[in-house]
């Protein structure tokens, strides 16, 4: 087996990768991840313009650290030109996949072509795999939608395309890019793909829970499934998936704040103080939704100031049978 096939086998064996989301899956996120078993992760999407034009908050959000690996960077662009140039400073950088983004929905990505946006033209996106499979000696992903709308259902087109072109393995998301991330996932779709696409395909959607993954594996024949909100306030998902487990566990309440305490602590290696409040206010609120009273508690943690009042805030942070008390 070549370097090309070892990081889709590492892949392959995680079962379970942490998928690209914008704005959560940054260094702390994924160290959490990796800390409850989580064996393969990608950074959120990065804009390839960012890249080029020497953007440096894009850079940051390439930036590696030890514990990290093994890791895909994705990138979102639809110009083969600073794809390549991108993704070829991605590979200098230790990165062990490249995954473009042709999933993407929001409006500004798609305006720009970029995105859900390629799923329009698959000729065009299998010439950008092309390119980068010619000129790369890691392996080239593709994530995909089931297509733009329900009238153009065309992943199957698009999966053969792409992997025609010599991309490695295909991620689908079943969804339409209409559903955004509204509405049923369409695993009977994901596994049309896997058994025609002639490459590895990963899972992603609604993939909730360590029942879940196992249903999805069996159902679609994947060969890993991407979790995504699944892991929002749930890092040790990870932990059930690799341990097969067919029910939810959640930590007891005294766990759960050591796990808020430690993503917290994490936060203040890669960002400043005030970032890290700002960044943790998400995190917090998915931590803690199971439980009643959470909006008094975020009106609580929106007067944290500094590092001080938040020791103060957890060590208040207590549950009266179900309800927060702060
Ligand atoms: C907050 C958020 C950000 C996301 N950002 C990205 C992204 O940067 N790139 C991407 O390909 N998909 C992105 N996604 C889509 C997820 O990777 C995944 O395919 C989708 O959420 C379906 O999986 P789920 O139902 O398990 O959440 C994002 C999803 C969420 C919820």
């Amino acid at each position: 087996m070549d370097r090309v096939d070892n990081a889709i086998a590492d892949m392959m064996r995680a079962r379970a990768v942490l998928a690209p989301m914008a704005g959560v899956t940054d260094i702390p996120f994924r160290l959490m991840a990796r800390r409850f078993g989580c064996a393969f992760a990608s950074t959120e999407m990065i804009d390839v313009n960012g890249i080029v034009y020497g953007n440096r908050r894009t850079f940051e959000l390439m930036e590696r650290v030890p514990g990290d690996s093994p890791l895909g960077v994705q990138l979102v662009g639809q110009d083969a030109d600073k794809l390549l140039y991108a993704a070829e400073i991605c590979e200098q950088k230790g990165f062990k996949v490249i995954d473009v983004n042709a999933g993407c929905p929001a409006r500004k990505v798609v305006r720009s072509g970029k995105g859900a946006a390629l799923l329009k033209d698959p000729l065009k996106l299998a010439a950008i795999v092309r390119r980068l499979v010619k000129a790369l000696t890691i392996p080239v992903t593709v994530k995909i939608r089931s297509g733009w709308d329900e009238e153009n259902l065309n992943c199957m087109e698009v999966a053969k395309a792409v992997a025609s072109e010599g991309a490695s393995a295909v991620c689908i998301h079943a969804r339409t890019k209409e559903q955004m991330h509204k509405g049923k996932v369409r695993h009977d779709i994901t596994r049309a793909v896997k058994k025609t696409a002639g490459i590895p395909v990963f899972a992603s959607g609604d993939i909730l829970t360590a029942g879940d993954a196992a249903d999805v594996l069996a159902k679609t024949g994947c060969d890993a499934v991407f979790i995504a909100r699944g892991a929002l306030g749930r890092p040790w998902l990870f932990r059930e998936i690799n341990a097969g487990a067919l029910s939810t566990s959640v930590p007891s309440f005294r766990d759960i704040k050591d796990i808020i305490i430690e993503h917290f602590s994490l936060h203040l290696r890669f960002y400043d103080e005030q970032q890290s409040l700002k960044r943790m206010y998400k995190h917090l609120a998915w931590y803690l939704r199971r439980f009643k009273n959470l909006d008094a508690v975020m009106k609580e943690y929106r007067r944290v100031g500094g590092l001080e009042s938040f020791r103060g805030f957890m060590e208040r942070l207590r549950l009266d049978g179900r309800r927060l008390v702060v």
